[in-house]
Order: structure tokens, then sequence, then C-alpha cells
């Protein structure tokens, strides 16, 4: 608790713009320093990854619990409501694919005026440290903040990890650290052991990814022990989509996020929930599958 009420305290002293102040809190809650992100932006490179073939599907029951929806701008156009008022953290980085060369080799694929244009809260894009193309994905971080910076929009640094590397505090502390030096606002990152370290090194505010799905009380615990640690909170995809019982497990990531519930009690709340939760999957999705239960290369 403490550590992010310092970075958080940190951010507002700082001389940043108020647009930039503005739309931060818009992400990271300032009465809490806390942040529930809805990743919905697997197709940047996955395709169609389950049960999110159908976007607009998925998103649409989600919408009223999420702090901010990450996604492209090809899905931010097709499959959310322009009416919404849910903030967007428009990813800006991709051009790779899951069959193609290398996945690290991401360039910056949509400009500053075109996130200014779709009324983006923040920016997001991957940097992959310790990869063949780490000066690549770096460089790109580091002239994206310069944009940012000038329109008064923050950036997300997602530190993407390859599948060769060992996704323990030492690596994580060195790529979230290099995230903020270059001038990341905010990065996500994997929760690990010793992940109060990470915390440590790191001096934005940091949110974990979710990973691949697991049982719900599990990765309720995931999201307890991150923020338990030190996280601000979580990006969190496939652990809530991929639920038969989405909206029963978006609430209760809530009750993790922003009422200091513990997973237990957020396990019995999911529980209660998936009795009325009207947009389960199993129902909702019946189309034939043609995707199958992707594990990312980062997971
Ligand atoms: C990864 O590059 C993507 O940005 C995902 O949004 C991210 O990994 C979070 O989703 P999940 O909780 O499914 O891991």
């Amino acid at each position: 608790m403490k550590l992010y009420i310092i970075k958080i305290a940190c951010v507002s002293l700082s001389t940043m713009d108020w647009g930039m102040q503005n739309r931060l809190a818009k992400i990271i809650h300032p009465e809490d320093g806390r942040c529930l992100m809805l990743a919905v932006d697997h197709g940047y490179f996955l395709g169609p990854t389950e049960r999110l073939e159908v976007p607009r599907r998925a998103i649409n029951p989600l919408l009223p619990y999420a702090d901010s929806l990450m996604l492209t701008r090809g899905i931010l156009r097709t499959s959310v409501d322009p009416k919404c008022d849910v903030p967007m953290v428009l990813r800006v980085s991709g051009a790779t694919s899951i069959i193609g060369e290398d996945l690290s080799k991401e360039t910056i694929t949509t400009s500053i005026e075109e996130a200014i244009r779709l009324n983006a809260s923040c920016l997001a894009l991957s940097i992959f440290v310790g990869s063949k193309y780490e000066h690549q994905t770096l460089a790109n971080l580091a002239k994206l903040v310069d944009e940012g910076e000038k329109y008064g929009i923050p950036v997300l640094a997602v530190t993407a990890v390859g599948k060769e590397m060992a996704r323990d505090a030492r690596y994580l502390r060195l790529a979230c650290r290099v995230a903020a030096e270059l001038g990341a606002h905010v990065v996500k990152t994997y929760y690990c052991d010793n992940f109060e370290q990470v915390v440590e090194g790191c001096p934005v505010p940091l949110i974990i990814a979710g990973g691949k799905k697991l049982p719900e009380l599990e990765a309720l615990k995931l999201a307890h022990d991150a923020i338990t640690h030190g996280a601000a909170g979580v990006d969190m995809g496939r652990n809530i989509w991929q639920s038969d019982w989405p909206v029963a497990m978006i609430k209760s990531v809530q009750a993790i996020v922003h009422k200091n519930a513990d997973a237990e009690e957020a396990y019995g709340l999911f529980l209660e929930e998936k009795e009325s939760d009207k947009s389960s999957q199993k129902e909702r999705h019946k189309v034939v599958r043609t995707t199958v239960n992707q594990s990312m290369p980062f997971d």
C-alpha cells in the first residue's frame, strides 16, 4: 500500500501538464491509486483469440466494470460504441504476427494524430528487453514518450518476455526499470516471486498482466498477491473473458483491486455472481471454434 501511494504522489508532484495528469487519473484512480484495465488487444498478433473471436460480444458486458480498455484502433473503431465513456488505452505497437519471423520486431503502428483523433487516454507499446530487436523496441518507446509528452498523453510500456527468457524478478526489474528510465508513465509486467524488488526498482506505477487462463481462484490469488506486493492494479484479459462467467470474474477482480477484498472473499463473490452472469460464454459463443486456446509466447 505504502509503496504505490508514494508513487502516485510523485506523479502528481511532478511537472506534468494538466492534460497528462487528467488522462493518467482516468487510468489509475487517484482515490486509491489503483487500476483495473481490461486487455482485449490480443488479436494484434494472435488473430481471433479464443473467446475474443467477436470482440464486441466479449467487450460489451464487461465495459461497465472496467476502469479502462486496452485495445488496437481497429477493434476500437469496429467494436466499441463511441458513446462509451470508458477511457481507452490504445495499443500503438505491433506489425508482427504469431506466424511471422520474430515477434520482437515491432514498430509503432498508429500515429499520435490518430491517437488524439480516437480520444485515447493512454498509449501502449511493447518492449522486448534482451531480444534480437531490443534496441528497436526501446527506441520506439523513447519516441512515443516524446510524442505523448508533446500532447499530454501518458505511455504504458508493456514488458514482453520471450519464451526463452526467465520471467523472474532479476529480468523483470531490469525491463521495468529500463521502461521507466525511457519515460514510460506506467509499466505493465508479470507477477513473479520477489515482486516487491521489481516494484522497488521502478519509479512509476506497475500493473500486471493476467497471463494464460487459470482456474478462477488462482487468477484471483494472482491479482491479490500482485496488489499486496505493490502493483497498482491489473491489465487482465484472458482470465476474465475466457472464463465461462466473465462478468462474475471482472466483478471479483474489481473487489480485489478497489475494495481490498482478499482472494477468498473475491472468490466467494465470484461464486455468488456466476449464478446471475447472463453473459455466460458458453451461451454467447455459439460460433464453431476454429481457434485453439493459444498460449501466448509471453506466458
Ligand atoms: C500482450 O502483449 C497483450 O498486451 C495483453 O493485453 C496482455 O498480455 C494482457 O492480457 P492477459 O491478461 O491475457 O495476459
